[in-house]
Formats: C-alpha cells, sequence, structure tokens
C-alpha cells in the first residue's frame, strides 16, 4: 500500500545537508514517490536562493529516480491538497527537533485532518548536523567533507571565501 503513495518531505535546504539527503534516501525505500518541496519563505533570510537551493537538491538527488524536486509556497496544507499527497516526511535528529516538529505534525493535522506526517531517524552520523552549522564552518574555514555534497561543499566555500571571517 504504501508503495503507492506520494509523499512530501519540505523545508528550506539551506543549504541541503548529508543528513537531509540521508532522509531522502529513506524515504525512497518507503513511498513510491517523493517530492522535495523547498519553501520559498519571504519572512526568512535566505544564504542560498530558492534557485541554488533546487539546483543543489537536484544535483545531490540525481541518482535517485523516484526523486522529484519542486518549489512551494504558502501553508504546505495546501501545497500537498494541491498535488494530491497527504503523507510529509520530517527527520528527527536529538530529542530536542522534538517539541517543533510535534507542535507542527498537530498544526497541520489541524488545518487538514487527512494529513500525516511520517519521522525518519536520520543515521547516527548525522545526528548533530545541520544548515546553520555548515555555513558556520564554511564561513569559519572548516572542513565540510562528510557533513553536505560536493557540490554544497563547493559553493559553500565560492559563498564565503573572500568572507572577513575567513581572513
Ligand atoms: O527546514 P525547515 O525550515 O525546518 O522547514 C520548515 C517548513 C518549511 C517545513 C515549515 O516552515 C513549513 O511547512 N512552512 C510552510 C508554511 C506552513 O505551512 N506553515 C504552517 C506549518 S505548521
Amino acid at each position: 500500500m504504501s508503495q503507492e503513495i506520494l509523499a512530501v518531505y519540505p523545508g528550506s535546504f539551506d543549504p541541503p545537508t548529508n543528513g537531509h539527503l540521508d532522509i531522502i534516501t529513506r524515504s525512497t525505500r518507503l513511498f513510491c514517490k517523493i517530492i522535495v518541496a523547498v519553501t520559498d519563505n519571504c519572512n526568512k533570510k535566505h544564504t542560498f536562493c530558492l534557485d541554488e537551493r533546487l539546483q543543489l537538491l537536484c544535483e545531490s538527488t540525481k541518482a535517485l529516480k523516484n526523486v522529484e524536486i519542486l518549489p512551494f509556497s504558502g501553508l504546505l496544507v495546501n501545497y500537498l491538497e494541491q498535488i494530491n499527497s497527504f503523507v510529509v516526511i520530517r527527520g528527527l535528529r536529538v530529542l530536542s527537533d522534538f517539541e517543533y516538529e510535534f507542535q507542527m505534525a498537530l498544526m497541520n493535522r489541524k488545518l487538514n485532518k487527512k494529513i500525516e506526517t511520517v519521522f525518519l531517524i536520520p543515521d547516527q552520523s548525522y545526528t548533530f548536523l545541520s544548515s546553520s552549522m555548515v555555513k558556520e564552518i564554511a564561513m569559519l574555514g572548516g572542513d565540510m567533507s562528510g557533513l553536505v555534497p560536493k557540490c554544497v561543499a563547493k559553493e559553500l566555500k565560492n559563498k564565503y571565501q573572500k568572507n572577513e571571517y575567513t581572513k
């Protein structure tokens, strides 16, 4: 049954990390198709613009056949309805993620009672990993190997190479 379900993995992906890729890969084994839905929330200042985030995710997931990368704006529940999906995938790394994720899952369910949120746990080597931490490491000239896909590491270097923090 779940093999026929289209599931949506929403997020900012600013930038995508190996933790995100781990969740995407795990999702592809559970659902027939995964849409990685990249938010363009104008209230949030992103380091990478929407096009950059879409392109980095496309490049990083090109080996995965049942994954599509698409932008979305507005309420997630409305987007799910538009594309005829009722499953949201979210990663849970550590206990401190839980409160926010629990709140979001229940709010999405309040907005549309058909929505189910499926939480996946990434490999334990990614439990400490976050996009903001990766950006800080890049900004301070640290080693990003194993943290992000190669294309993301390259873009982070380009962005922060001339940054005053690395001088
Ligand atoms: O990667 P993030 O920033 O943790 O992802 C959060 C995201 C994009 C999934 C969440 O903010 C979201 O769904 N935004 C869309 C607007 C919305 O539906 N808000 C109500 C959710 S309770």
